[in-house]
């Protein structure tokens, strides 16, 4: 899950490709690399660590004039995140970048170190360059020898080659992860993981397919699948990128959080009229024949999905289960034609949750995702789509992500409810009017976030933190403990505040930390005994509740909601912004925490 930018034109390349880079750094940002063919001669950049290394190391480059680059930024799967692991790879003629793994690249680096082949790289991407270079040397044109190059191949790869013998083409190839080509009336061309490093310089893209691979120069664009030459779709690109900036907070975590309110509205938007849910993306479903939903998902989406097992169940009646899309792949499932599959992703992306849904789709499953980012991988196969409308989320660390998933999903398990007739007037009232009110909820109250920031300094230390609730807070528990775990690198788990007693209440004395969640609607009494239990073991506890609450070190009060997901939603921003703060003191880079990814292309 690296990201990939190219150009072919006559712009100044290295500021093109090094602001792609900037828009694609959240997929990956452990080294980066550029490389340039111009008049036949090719430059190259490489750095290990941020993006900020390569700006500085190319600072005095610059390339005008008819030319080719190609850029990588590059989260590590096969070596370590150093310099010479860094892509552009290199032959003698050649470079390449490539995102993605290549599952047979050992079989190929051993033939291709026989015929005397010496690698630089620990990468299992170094061995497509050297292939394109052998069959080059065989004589087959350049064409022919991408072609046999990608045939050889097995696994998942974006991939862009550059080489003297054909300066003015760039080559590519995309199988199972994302490769855009775009273009405009000025013939360039580009290439990107996503349109985002494309929008304002390409006017039409098109997304590459899986199985396809190609050449393009300013003269022409040739793609082709199953030895078939294709004619690419175009679309339109928007040209709006005023996400990009922070707005004044520290960082794009803090802003996303705080845009919690205005994306709630978006997601809800002509979504509820006279009390009545419409999802005009479902308006050729059926639901009569589905007696059962399945939800697939990774991390945070997969905290969603668990949040919305309780309401598919409670509201409308129907059995749903969830599953980690990286389990499913391989447990062989059994899969009933009566089941919704629902996968839901940010990104649109992830590899496993991408896998379960292709799975699910061969079984011939009704397939549905829950996504942010329309034309992605995942919104292309399945057979509907509910687009949550966050806008573009930078924070490695999903917030807003998460609380449009999960309105989504209250919206989708009222409308399962009205279609299957489990949804009487008086409960519909309620529920619309709590759902009305979700952007309120979510507004940030700038009293209880300076508080979060004093009370951040005692909770920076400890053996671990148990975030602890039960029904719908279990899955937000897990939420919480997962944003603490991702940017504090502090061990955080969450649990049923019911399960404590059968295990880790053993772990219980003054440097475990206990963040409780206990809402007045939902089982008060039940987890204020967990709660009690935990105290009486001397562990710290920070309290959130709307109920006074006596045995608590710490404690957030909360408003004194009537709707169980209005306290899910407040509670859910006060533990995102308990780990921002705890991270921002520990000083941590809280938008690209270390080790992670925003885009989890691979397995
Ligand atoms: C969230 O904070 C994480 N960075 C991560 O768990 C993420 O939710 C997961 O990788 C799934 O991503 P997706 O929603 O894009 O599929």
């Amino acid at each position: 899950m690296c990201g990939i930018v190219g150009y072919i034109g006559e712009r100044e390349k290295r500021e093109f490709l090094l602001d792609g880079l900037r828009e694609l750094e959240y997929r990956g940002y452990d080294s980066a690399g550029i490389a340039v063919l111009h008049q036949g001669e090719i430059n190259y950049f490489k750095a290990s660590g941020k993006l900020d290394n390569l700006i500085e190391k190319t600072k005095d480059f610059r390339s005008i004039n008819f030319g080719l680059g190609i850029a990588h930024t590059r989260w590590a799967t096969h070596g370590k995140p150093t310099e010479i692991n860094a892509h552009p790879h290199w032959g003698e003629f050649s470079f390449l970048i490539h995102n993605g793994i290549i599952e047979n690249y050992m079989e190929i680096k051993k033939e291709l170190q026989s015929d005397g082949v010496v690698f630089l790289s620990q990468t299992d991407s170094e061995v497509i360059v050297h292939l394109f270079e052998k069959f080059v040397r065989l004589n087959f044109t350049p064409k022919d020898a991408f072609k046999k190059t990608i045939e050889s191949l097995k696994g998942a790869f974006a991939v862009l080659l550059i080489s003297k013998v054909s300066p003015e083409t760039i080559f590519f190839a995309k199988n199972a992860v994302p490769l855009i080509i775009g273009k405009n009336s000025q013939n360039e061309i580009f290439f990107g993981s996503s349109d985002a490093p494309l929008i304002g310089f390409a006017d039409e893209v098109s997304y590459l397919e899986d199985g396809s691979f190609g050449w393009a120069s300013k003269e022409e664009i040739e793609i082709f699948k199953d030895d078939t030459k294709i004619v690419p779709i175009f679309k339109l690109l928007n040209s709006s990128k005023i996400y990009a900036q922070k707005d004044g907070f520290r960082f794009f975590m803090e802003k996303e959080i705080y845009e919690q309110s205005t994306v709630t509205s978006e997601t809800l938007m002509g979504r509820i009229k006279d009390d009545k849910v419409y999802l005009e993306e479902l308006s050729g479903y059926d639901f009569s024949d589905i007696d059962e939903i399945k939800i697939c998902a990774c991390g945070t989406s997969y905290h969603a999905a668990l949040t919305s097992s309780y309401l598919f169940e409670r509201i409308s009646k129907i059995r749903c289960s969830v599953e980690i899309a990286s389990e499913f792949r391989y447990k062989e499932p059994l899969m009933d034609k009566k089941t919704l599959f629902l996968v839901i992703s940010q990104s649109g992306e992830t590899a496993d949750t991408l896998q379960a849904l292709k799975m699910a789709k061969k079984a011939g499953l009704k397939t549905l995702c829950i996504c942010n980012v329309d034309n992605s991988s995942i919104v292309r196969i399945s057979d509907a789509t509910i687009l949550t409308r966050a806008g573009i989320e930078k924070g490695v660390a999903s917030t807003k992500a998460f609380a449009t998933q999960v309105l989504t999903l209250w919206l989708l398990s009222l409308y399962v409810a009205k279609k299957r007739d489990k949804l009487d007037k008086k409960m519909c009232e309620t529920e619309m009017k709590a759902l009305r009110s979700i952007p309120s909820v979510l507004k940030v109250d700038e009293e209880i976030h300076e508080k979060l920031h004093r009370l951040s300094k005692r909770y920076l230390h400890g053996h671990g933190f148990f975030f602890i609730g039960r029904d719908i807070f279990f899955p937000l528990a897990l939420e919480g403990a997962l944003k603490l775990k991702e940017i504090s690198y502090l061990h955080a788990e969450g649990y049923p505040a019911g399960e404590m007693k059968h295990g880790p209440i053993a772990l219980a004395d003054s440097t475990l930390f206990t963040i409780a969640l206990m809402p007045q609607t939902m089982l008060y009494d039940k987890t204020k005994s967990n709660v009690e239990e935990l105290s009486a073991r001397d562990a710290t506890i920070l309290a959130i509740s709307p109920k006074e609450f006596t045995l608590a070190d710490d404690f957030i009060k909360t408003q004194s909601y009537e709707h169980p997901m209005s306290e899910f939603f407040e509670m859910m921003v006060i533990t995102q912004l308990l780990a921002l703060e705890i991270s921002i003191r520990l000083g941590n880079d809280v938008d690209m925490p270390r080790n992670l990814a925003k885009s989890v292309t691979v397995e």
